[in-house]
């Protein structure tokens, strides 16, 4: 039995069975009568009697009123730590630490807690002098980095909409003030950012700017501490979003842009109209975001491009190719028969008329490499017609492909002007920084090829830290024959070689379906099951007519659709 007093914090044990199940906070209100009046987090009121109170535990001081390190709570478990970032989250307190990592929970407002005035009060602190923060890791990096002269790295996870792409620009934020010159490379740097943003960010139902590939920026200082370049790195851009989005989102960035910021004068040559008028960006139902104002954004991705000296020529070489591909989205096909084949025939229209033009080829031309497929045998050229749902796909991927390279072409010259390769005798003076943010976690409605490779990578990022927290810190406990407790934690090794490592592994398995000529959605399903229905992290579909496998990831099951163009096999040729 436990004996209470009013205003005592105790944890309760609901077992509602929910997917967080774990035990909430809450604090006695009444216990004078025969029964004990408890209000909970979530400010709910339960009466207990207490002589069965068996869901009822006291709580540890430490998780009355939280702790800037978790560390320090008596109460070191699920619930202890979700009530931890709750208390502190209603204080605006959205750091914390765990020994030296830190969390932050994402406060979706502006907080003033990032001014130049914050920043000198972190600079050259050792962490935990101040209360928790985000520019204190940005500082022990930097201060790490100058002590030690060792190269030093910070990596960003958590789900998509958590906040990474934010705090690696605040971390980036900090470091460019705090090497101190203002210089022009600093803010090259800097402005990378929304170049990157406008063209690899877009709106999903989960973050208005959601980040659709992965970066890894290294940052280099010279022997005194100062920013000298920059090199990033992109993994993985989501080209299918360029053809197609899901209800409520959008495509990328830059192309609402372009339609709202650009002159009338610009868009006519381009034969521009309205977000409205292209399939391409009008399929989410959605072409407006919330507190966006695309217009002044175009103006604000055009100034980051004059600053990493992008120019005109190069920028209207851009703006050529981005309406090339919402004219190519607005292409009109017909079905056709051609010598007993299906066939189809592109309509003349104005949008191919344009999309040749801005692509400068010849309209016939276009035509003819959209609707037909031409291969060279022994030096002979073969050409089959498409039928009208193969040319849609050639088309796409035709899109997908102009934009892929597009990125690349982009990433290469925003590098061109803040890299600059060591000098021999830099070489070993010179230090860098690196900042990895990929893109989260995700789940949605229905999951295809890229959510696969977006998850699995965020699978081995869990390993990383696994085998880096728990792993190699026991085993080195273990080497200095230390005496420890064995400490409990979940390795996702399991899932990751399923996906990804062992012979017959998910990703082999549908790209070896997909290269087979016989290979289909359905056979590469079957694959999937025979393989892998015995292994605990997959969930095989109920019953022959369904569609969708799961994967029990560290985050949480994710059920992957198999079938059409939104399903694994399509993406995975295209
Ligand atoms: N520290 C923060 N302060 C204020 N708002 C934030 C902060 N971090 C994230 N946000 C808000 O949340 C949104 C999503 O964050 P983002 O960094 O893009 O997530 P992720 O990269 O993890 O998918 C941002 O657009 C911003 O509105
Ligand atoms: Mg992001």
């Amino acid at each position: 039995m436990v004996i209470l007093q009013q205003g005592d914090y105790v944890w309760m044990d609901l077992r509602s069975g929910q997917e967080f199940d774990v035990p909430i906070g809450a604090v006695v209100k009444l216990c004078d009568s025969g029964q004990i009046q408890v209000v909970d987090d979530e400010g709910n009121e339960h009466w207990i009697s207490p002589q069965n109170a068996t869901h009822i535990k006291p709580m540890h001081p430490t998780s009355v009123h939280g702790v800037e390190d978790m560390i320090r709570l008596g109460d070191l478990n699920e619930a202890g730590i979700l009530r931890n970032l709750l208390i502190r989250y209603r204080d605006h307190l959205i750091y914390t630490y765990t020994g030296s990592i830190l969390v932050a929970v994402n406060p979706y407002q502006l907080l003033s807690i990032y001014s130049p005035e914050h920043i000198r009060q972190y600079t050259n602190k050792k962490i935990g002098e101040m209360p928790p923060h985000i520019f204190a890791i940005a500082d022990n990096c930097y201060f790490n980095m100058k002590r030690n002269s060792r190269d030093q790295c910070c990596i960003i996870s958590g789900e998509s909409g958590a906040g990474k792409t934010e705090s690696t620009k605040l971390i980036l934020q900090f470091l460019a003030a705090i090497s101190g010159q203002h210089s022009w490379i600093e803010q090259q740097v800097l402005e990378a950012t929304p170049i990157l943003e406008a063209f690899g960010n877009a709106k999903t139902i989960r973050n208005d700017n959601s980040s659709r590939f992965g970066k890894y920026i290294d940052i280099h200082f010279n022997k005194r501490g100062a920013i000298e370049g920059a090199k990033i790195e992109q993994y993985l851009l989501e080209k299918s979003r360029v053809c197609r989005q899901a209800p409520d989102e959008r495509n990328y960035h830059v192309f609402y842009c372009m339609l709202e910021g650009m002159s009338e004068d610009q868009k006519k040559k381009l034969g521009l109209g309205q977000a409205t008028d292209y399939n391409y960006l009008a399929m989410g139902n959605c072409i407006t975001c919330e507190g966006r104002e695309d217009s002044q954004e175009y103006a604000n991705i055009r100034s980051a491009m004059k600053v990493l000296m992008f120019t005109d020529t190069e920028n209207w070489e851009i703006s050529k190719l981005l309406a090339s591909i919402l004219h190519l989205g607005n292409l009109q096909y017909e079905a056709r028969t051609f010598e007993n084949l299906d066939a189809c025939e592109v309509l003349f229209s104005p949008s191919l008329a344009t999309a040749a033009s801005l692509l400068e080829v010849n309209p016939p031309d276009l035509m003819n490499c959209l609707t037909s497929r031409t291969l060279i045998t022994r030096g002979e050229t073969v050409s089959t017609p498409l039928s009208r749902e193969q040319a849609l796909d050639v088309r796409d991927a035709f899109v997908k492909g102009i934009y892929g390279r597009l990125f690349v072409w982009i990433v290469d010259k925003i590098n061109a002007a803040i890299y600059k390769p060591p000098s021999q005798e830099v070489k070993n003076s010179r230090r860098s920084i690196g900042l990895l943010d990929i893109f989260g976690f995700e789940n949605f409605a229905v999951n295809s090829f890229e959510q696969l490779c977006i998850n699995f990578a965020n699978e081995h990022l869990q390993q990383f830290f696994v085998r880096h927290v728990f792993k190699l810190e026991q085993e080195e406990y273990d080497l200095e024959t230390i005496d420890w407790l064995h400490i409990e934690f979940t390795d996702n090794q399991d899932a990751l070689d399923m996906i990804a490592n062992k012979p017959m592994n998910i990703i082999s398995l549908i790209d070896e379906e997909s290269k087979f000529p016989k290979g289909t959605d359905t056979t590469m399903l079957h694959k999937l099951n025979s393989q892998h229905k015995l292994n605990s992290n997959y969930i095989p579909p109920k019953n022959n007519h369904e569609t969708q496998f799961g994967i029990n990831h560290f985050a949480g099951v994710v059920y992957y659709e198999t079938q059409g163009t939104g399903g694994l096999a399509g993406a995975a040729v295209s």
